[in-house]
């Protein structure tokens, strides 16, 4: 499949407070094993070996240390320094040597969900110039990019509103086609000094060329102290599948 996989885990978790103090949110541990191998092992479950990982200049490193040339994993790594944290979409603009000729498979090092990724991936597939976003039903909308919807239709998507419009939060898992690099360059920062991820995904909508799936089973990022905590609950109780 022409299709690559990229893992983003920069950021300075600030909002994990200590426990982010000498080390990235994505080597805590979630189950029994460091944050960043759920999204590593559902990419590589999607049945892709490219993947880029970009991370900062901190503790990339330690990631390093700790995946290699990914060979343990079954997949082939590659490592990109993100020099200042700038937001999702500036992360991903790193991708662009690495995936300028293909689709890229994104997830947030910091989502854990229990589904594996074949079915955003399958659906995905039937508009392989669209993206794709992530859909999950979560009792709090407003931490999040919030997907307006008419049946399976988005109609909008607005990040971390303090009205939200539904109760569908865009989850960390994209795809997106080789035109993404172009999008993001015109992409201006937002109120948080950021370049926004929903700013690229409501560009594809604007263009008619945004699909999304709802997926199933649980789903939480872990970047605060009690969704971290939340996160580890749930993956002992009821391990994902990769
Ligand atoms: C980011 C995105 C948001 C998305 C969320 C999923 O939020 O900006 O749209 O819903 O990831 O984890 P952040 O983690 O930057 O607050």
């Amino acid at each position: 499949m022409n299709i690559r996989g990229i893992v983003l885990a920069g950021g300075k978790g600030t909002r994990l407070g200590e426990l982010t103090k000498v080390t990235n949110k994505h080597l805590l541990p979630v189950g029994d094993v460091p944050m960043v191998y759920h999204p590593l092992k559902k990419i590589i479950g999607g049945g892709i070996r490219d993947i880029l990982l970009v991370s900062g200049t901190e503790h990339m490193g330690d990631f390093v240390e700790l995946l290699g040339s990914g060979k343990d994993h079954g997949c082939a790594l590659t490592y990109r320094v993100q020099d200042e944290a700038g937001g999702i979409a500036q992360a991903l603009g790193l991708a662009e040597t690495f995936s300028a000729n293909h689709r890229s498979l994104v997830i947030l090092g910091d989502n854990i969900f229990k589904a594996p990724v074949t079915q955003i991936l399958q659906d995905a597939n039937k508009h392989p110039d669209w993206a794709w976003v992530g859909l999950k039903q979560v009792p709090d909308p407003g931490r999040y990019g919030v997907a307006e919807l008419k049946g399976s239709q988005v109609l909008s998507i607005e990040e971390k509103p303090k009205n939200p419009k539904s109760d569908f939060a865009v989850i960390g898992v994209y795809i997106y086609p080789a035109d993404v690099f172009q999008v993001i360059k015109t992409l201006k920062p937002s109120g948080r000094g950021e370049l926004e991820i929903t700013d690229v995904n409501s560009y594809y909508l604007k263009q008619g060329r945004l699909g999304s799936t709802v997926i199933d089973g649980y789903w939480t990022d872990a970047g605060t102290l009690d969704s971290l905590q939340f996160s580890n609950q749930l993956v002992r109780q009821d391990p994902p599948v990769f």
